[in-house]
């Protein structure tokens, strides 16, 4: 049957199964906060979680009582492409001579019953989204040709056509080109509010005069730059924007990133600072990144191990503080080694205490590779297994709950540092959490007695 004719029971089916959800008992695996990761004295309502994003969003509502309190939703899902994305992950190290960059599968786009299925699961997800919504809210849902404009049918009908806002084009220069048709350079992002309260700054830009000449008319203040005269308008609906380039400093390796450029234009006209945003597809981090940026308070969550591995590394780097939540957790079937060692410290009654990574044996079950890249991963696990970590942390004061590092260590520079150092006294049990590229994580426990 055509999909015209879906339309409404894709609709109907899924505002039942949204009302079904919210109106049961709560069940299945919950979520758990794993780590604390405090780079301020201020507290921080940001939440890093792995996990599918419809049971997260339960948990949002029914354990942290969010609903009506996001001021912005940013989701960029899979664009039902019927494709799956590698993440590029470059390993290196002086005792592993050939390393290629490996290429696991980041995540899938495939469908088994194709497009129906596709919408069915967007669209019970636009029910929550709404609800968590503050009252001056924005909803941002980022696609492109293949299904936009089937979803600009759903949210009329979930939103109110009355709530649609912008319909912004991305452009980018990147990607193919086809012989049969134009170049596909743009994607489509639908902008809803929640009400018609909801808040917006507008932006400005550049618009260069005719012929790059002064107008010289009464009252438009105009400047200059290498190019010639410009004026300042309003932002206008037509983006151009890069994609994050080969040696950008913002790339992560991870597929379809999406550019921190395009983000904050988003972020700073949707929310003030201090407010808090979503993004319930997040991949590599990009919205959380942005939002960090420009200080406001953010959640992402994604199903992927490497995504969460990635946003983890990317949130550390820029010394975010947040909190790392995960489903509970299956056994642990990874080994961190490290040793301990404690000193006394000379005329006082303190000590220090010295933890150090000796290896990583990683679960080849747990690797999502097959043939070369395999390989690679085996090589660096016999030689110089440590490379496989993309971050750890070490909390010297475990209360036996939670794993509230002092220091962290992501990967920097295609390096991750051995030896963490603290010195204390009453030191009883450390904790030391470590996180592989491909999102494993195992967490140690030493008696320090100190
Ligand atoms: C297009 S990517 C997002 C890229 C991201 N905006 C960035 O800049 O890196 C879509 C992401 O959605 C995640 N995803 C797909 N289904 C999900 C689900 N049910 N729950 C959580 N994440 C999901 C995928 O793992 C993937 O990382």
């Amino acid at each position: 049957m055509s999909l015209i004719y879906l339309l409404p029971s894709i609709l109907e089916e899924s505002r039942s199964e949204y009302q079904e959800i919210k109106n049961s008992i709560p069940g299945g695996r919950s979520f758990c906060p794993v780590e604390r990761i405090n780079h301020t004295e201020e507290e921080s309502a940001s939440l890093l979680a792995r996990g599918d994003n419809l049971e997260f969003i339960q948990y949002l509502i029914r354990e942290k009582e969010l609903e009506g309190k996001i001021q912005l939703i940013y989701m960029d899902p899979p664009f039902y492409s019927k494709a799956s994305y590698d993440a590029v992950i470059k390993l290196k190290s002086p005792l592993v001579d050939d390393s290629p960059a490996i290429k696991p599968t980041a995540y899938d786009d495939l469908w088994k019953t194709g497009m129906e299925e596709y919408l069915r699961m967007l669209c019970v997800r636009f029910f929550f989204i709404r609800d968590l919504l503050a009252e001056e809210g924005c909803f941002w849902v980022h696609l492109d040709w293949h299904v936009v404009h089937y979803v600009k049918i759903l949210l009329d009908e979930i939103f109110g056509e009355d709530r649609f806002v912008n319909e912004i084009i991305w452009n980018y220069k990147s990607g193919g080109t086809g012989k049969r048709n134009f170049s596909r350079k743009h994607d489509t992002l639908l902008f809803y509010g929640k009400s018609k309260k909801y808040y917006f700054q507008p932006l400005q830009e550049k618009s260069y005069n005719r012929g790059y000449k002064p107008y010289r008319f009464k009252g438009v203040k105009e400047y200059k730059d290498e190019l010639g005269w410009y004026t300042m308008v309003n932002m206008k609906d037509v983006w151009q924007v890069d994609m994050v380039g080969r040696t950008s400093a913002e790339r992560t390796g991870y597929a379809t990133q999406k550019p921190e450029q395009l983000l904050s234009r988003i972020v700073e006209s949707c929310s003030r600072p201090g407010d808090l945003c979503a993004d319930f597809f997040g991949g590599s981090g990009t919205l959380a990144a942005t939002a960090e940026k420009l200080g406001r308070q953010w959640i992402s969550c994604d199903v992927g191990g490497i995504a969460t591995a990635s946003s983890l590394k990317r949130m550390s780097v820029k010394k975010s503080t947040f909190t790392l939540l995960e489903t509970e957790a299956d056994e642990q079937s990874e080994e961190l080694k490290v040793s301990l060692e404690t000193e006394p410290i000379e005329f006082t009654d303190k000590k220090l205490v010295t933890v150090t990574l000796k290896g990583y044996d990683l679960d080849l079950r747990h690797i999502p590779l097959e043939g070369k890249d395999r390989e690679v991963i085996k090589k660096f696990r016999k030689k110089d297994p440590l490379q496989l970590l993309e971050y750890w942390s070490v909390d010297f004061q475990y209360d036996g709950k939670i794993h509230n590092p002092q220091f962290s260590f992501p990967k920097e520079k295609d390096r991750i540092e051995k030896v963490c150092r603290q010195i204390g006294y009453n030191i009883n049990k450390i904790s030391i959490r470590a996180v592989d590229v491909f999102g494993n994580s195992t967490l140690t426990i030493l008696q320090a007695g100190v």
